[in-house]
């Protein structure tokens, strides 16, 4: 996929210029504060969440730049979401994007103030955005909060710490899986083809498919990276979600089933662009990397 590949760099570089620029100001009565941000913002990272919005952006239409507020933005709720899920009280990691993570550098103190930090600042970079459309920018506003909020990521976070050692069936997993990582995963690819003025209602919900499905097979394929990758190549701890009896695909239909069930989701989401030519081809071909991808 040496198409896909450049791409990817294309994309990581557009984000992370944008994100460089919105973290320009150091703050200077609590320094620790800044530092551990641009720590785990700048620790690495897929940057995946970015890149669907710019290829969302491109499935509409528009150029990727068109995307780079969207982009910025999802990441910062993302990188939010990674410290604290990291913390002692939730997950208890102590390795990240094979670094040691936030809180573990900083404190806990400072790692939530990070997080804190993060998310206000993924609503700042959206709202001073000088979208042509200010129905859609409140749109993106709306789509960003509810998706990280209590009815979206947190919720499914929240769902996460009571399941475990829990038995959860497969419909509960699924509504699991698709809040705590589906729900910002949507918001991506609806906020990429938000920022692109006049987009149809038609084309949303066609993409909202395509989101929803990958957004699950990316979970699964986390869960089966846990088992079946090495600390080296994930960067994270491996065997972390058998260690705290986490509800995970593998452990509810195995290795195998949780697999199928993840091509199954592939297909889906493949379907979901039939409508899409030439112009949706970075996402089918995302598709696919979010299945393959090793870490
Ligand atoms: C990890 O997300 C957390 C989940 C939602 C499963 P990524 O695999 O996208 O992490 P980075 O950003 O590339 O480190
Ligand atoms: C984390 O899911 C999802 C969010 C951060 C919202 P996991 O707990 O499975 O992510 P990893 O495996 O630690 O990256
Ligand atoms: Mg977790
Ligand atoms: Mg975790
Ligand atoms: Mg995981």
């Amino acid at each position: 996929m040496q198409h896909l590949d450049s791409y990817l760099l294309q994309c990581k570089t557009r984000v992370e210029s944008t994100m460089e620029k919105c973290l320009r100001e150091p703050f200077e009565l609590a320094p620790q504060l800044h530092e551990a941000i641009c720590y785990s913002v700048f620790a690495g990272g897929k940057r995946l969440r970015p890149v669907l919005a710019y290829a969302a952006a491109q499935a509409c239409g528009a150029h990727v730049a068109i995307a780079d507020r969207a982009a910025c933005a999802v990441e910062f709720m993302h990188a939010y979401s990674l410290i604290h899920d990291d913390l002692p009280a939730m997950d208890d990691d102590d390795l990240r994007r094979g670094k040691p993570t936030c809180h573990k550098v900083y404190g806990e103190d400072v790692a939530i103030l990070a997080g804190d930090a993060l998310q206000t600042l993924a609503f700042q970079v959206l709202s001073e955005s000088d979208h042509p459309n200010p129905q859609q920018l409140l749109q993106m506003v709306q789509v960003l909060s509810r998706s990280s909020g209590y009815l979206g990521m947190v919720g499914g976070q929240a769902y996460d710490l009571a399941s475990e050692g829990q038995e959860r069936n497969l419909k509960q997993l699924q509504a699991m899986h698709s809040l705590k990582t589906g729900a910002l995963i949507c918001a991506s690819v609806r906020l990429g083809a938000l920022s692109v003025d006049g987009v149809s209602d038609q084309q949303l919900n066609q993409l909202d498919q395509y989101a929803q499905k990958i957004g699950l097979a990316f979970q699964i394929k986390d869960d089966i990276l846990d088992v079946e990758a090495d600390t080296e190549t994930l960067g994270k701890p491996q065997g972390a979600d058998v260690a705290k009896k986490k509800a995970t695909y593998p452990a509810l239909l195995g290795l195998e089933g949780a697999k199928q069930k993840m091509l199954v989701c592939y297909q889906q989401a493949i379907n979901a662009l039939e409508p899409f030519g030439e112009e949706a081809q970075h996402l089918r071909l995302l598709a696919q990397y979010f299945i393959e991808r090793e870490f």
